[in-house]
């Protein structure tokens, strides 16, 4: 009398199949679960016990066993209680085994036998798609569930909803794919920002090239409110890209209501986030901020103040797109193709420069507090500028700027002229930008005049810019020419203005 129910474990954001086979057999009253249970797996089975007897059944006077295979996986989360129910009711005979062996199911129980959202569910139903099985999920995490296809979904409220279903004696209904509502409120709008002219040109330099973007400048100049427009400026997701971040934000349990995000995530973790909350890890890992941000934006307000190992941790991700949580029985990858934009102010006091507000200490405090950043996670950075406190006559009745959809439209088409380009060269993945070109495709890509090819020679020789400096100025003018029509050879005038966006921090 062996019932098996399909579930799930997540490594990272692949789904391992979970075989729960529940036993009944004679001896002793026991309720064992073995296979390498956590400690919510193992509580699980005190949650199933009253949930079952919050319907009327109590279990059978017999040992119990339940096991989880593949044993050598080690099983994390609160999913695995309706599994496990489903399996006891069908080991007791209440329930049909053939019939519950056509689905996969994950679920949380109360002890009042309501079910409740758990993280994961959309992998789970891609996963689901891919092997021609059927689910069963919690109701809130329905919505999010049918967009794995055309597959059948039960999302029950309860364990007695459910029953009734496999019993014939109620339907439930399919639930709708619903996008995140959270989406509707609108983002911020670059028109809202006065004057910052150069600094708005530098954001929509970055939106088209997908360049990581540093702005330094004193307190209240505008920063945290100019990085907040950059998504109202990016192309919107793909549907492969949405559902990609989508399941991201599914494994993190950061999808509240069950619904697919539409936009592109923009996070920024607080300075004083720890290193396994920025790259992932922890506890139970979990997808950090860099992949809870994939193709969207990371936001690092107050770059210096992050602890230094935590931006460290970001060289890495920042090269590979992805990052890699080792674990003593596995190693997890989390996607984390993110683009960085980070805000500081020049000196603790924020002031350095200003000569009437700067402090005594001045210039020795700005270069203490910008060595604070290293030059490695530097050279990852394309583009460093200066924001310019704001001037009165802007503030005061200046005209208002270019609104955010205008900009958007010029982004997107600097980004087709990329994707063509890029595809052409044979450059594979989903976000084909200037940013990530290197090597021989930059080579290839970034044809300058040569006058152009000139300046930038003897600019680099002057600043003794490192052969990452020399690229990272190549691949900003591309960006500059690609703005301005996508000429294929790049004009003297592009390399001029991508060589302003080297700001060398420190004096
Ligand atoms: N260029 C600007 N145009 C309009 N308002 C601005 C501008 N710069 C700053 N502000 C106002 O100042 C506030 C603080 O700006 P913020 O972006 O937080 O500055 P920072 O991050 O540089 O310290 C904003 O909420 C906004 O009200
Ligand atoms: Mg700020």
């Amino acid at each position: 009398m062996v019932a098996r129910i399909n579930t799930v474990a997540f490594q990272g954001i692949e789904v391992k199949p979970v075989d729960v086979q529940v036993q009944i057999s004679g001896g002793l009253p026991a309720f064992n679960i073995v296979g390498l249970p956590d400690k919510a797996v193992a509580e699980s089975k005190e949650r199933v016990r009253a949930a079952l007897h919050a319907l009327g059944l109590s279990l059978p006077p017999k040992r119990l066993t339940v096991n989880m295979a593949p044993a050598d996986l080690s099983k994390e989360g609160s999913h695995f209680d309706l599994p496990i129910a489903l399996g006891v009711l069908g080991a007791m005979e209440i329930l049909p085994k053939e019939e519950l062996a056509e689905y996969v199911v994950l679920g949380e129980l109360s002890l009042d036998a309501s079910i409740r959202p758990v993280s994961g569910v959309l992998p789970t139903a891609v996963h689901a798609n891919e092997n021609a099985l059927k689910l069963i999920c919690p109701q809130d995490c329905g919505g999010e569930a049918a967009w794995a296809g055309d597959i059948d979904i039960l999302a029950p409220r309860d364990l007695l909803q459910l029953i009734n279903h496999i019993k014939g004696s109620q339907v439930l209904s399919r639930p709708e794919a619903r996008l995140r509502s959270e989406g509707d409120a609108p983002l911020p709008d670059l028109s809202a920002v006065k004057g910052q002219e150069s600094a708005k040109r530098a954001l929509e330099i970055a939106a088209a090239g997908g360049h990581n973007l540093l702005m330094c400048g004193p307190p209240g100049s505008g920063k945290s409110m100019l990085a907040a427009c950059l998504p109202g400026i990016l192309p919107p997701l793909s549907a492969a890209e949405a559902l990609e971040v989508s399941m991201i934000h599914s494994l993190a349990g950061a999808l509240p209501d069950g619904g697919l995000l539409h936009r592109r995530p923009f996070r920024n973790p607080h300075h004083s986030a720890s290193q396994p909350a920025m790259v992932g890890g922890g506890h139970r890992v979990k997808p950090g901020e860099i992949s809870l941000a994939h193709h969207g934006v990371l936001f690092l307000d107050e770059l210096p103040e992050f602890a230094r190992a935590t931006l460290e941790a970001l060289r890495q991700p920042l090269e590979t797109g992805d990052t890699l949580v080792a674990r003593a029985n596995a190693h997890i990858r989390y996607p984390a193709r993110f683009q960085l934009i980070a805000a500081m102010n020049p000196c603790r006091c924020g002031y350095l420069g200003d000569p009437g507000r700067e402090c005594t200490k001045a210039p020795r405090c700005g270069a203490d507090y910008q060595a604070r950043i290293s030059g490695p996670l530097l050279d990852r950075i394309d583009l460093q500028v200066d924001v310019m406190p704001v001037r009165i006559e802007d503030l005061h009745g200046g005209a208002a700027g270019e609104r955010s959809d205008v900009v958007a439209e010029r982004v997107a088409a600097a980004r087709d002229v990329q994707a063509s380009r890029y595809q052409a060269l044979g450059m594979q993945g989903s976000a084909l930008v200037n940013a990530r070109a290197d090597g021989a495709i930059l080579e290839a890509a970034a044809l300058m005049e040569p006058e152009a090819r000139d300046l930038l020679g003897r600019a680099a020789a002057q600043a003794k810019l490192s052969a990452r400096g020399y690229f990272r100025v190549l691949r900003v003018a591309r960006t500059i020419a690609d703005l301005a029509g996508g000429a294929e050879v790049i004009s003297v005038a592009a390399v001029a203005e991508a060589l302003g966006y080297r700001r060398v921090l420190a004096a």
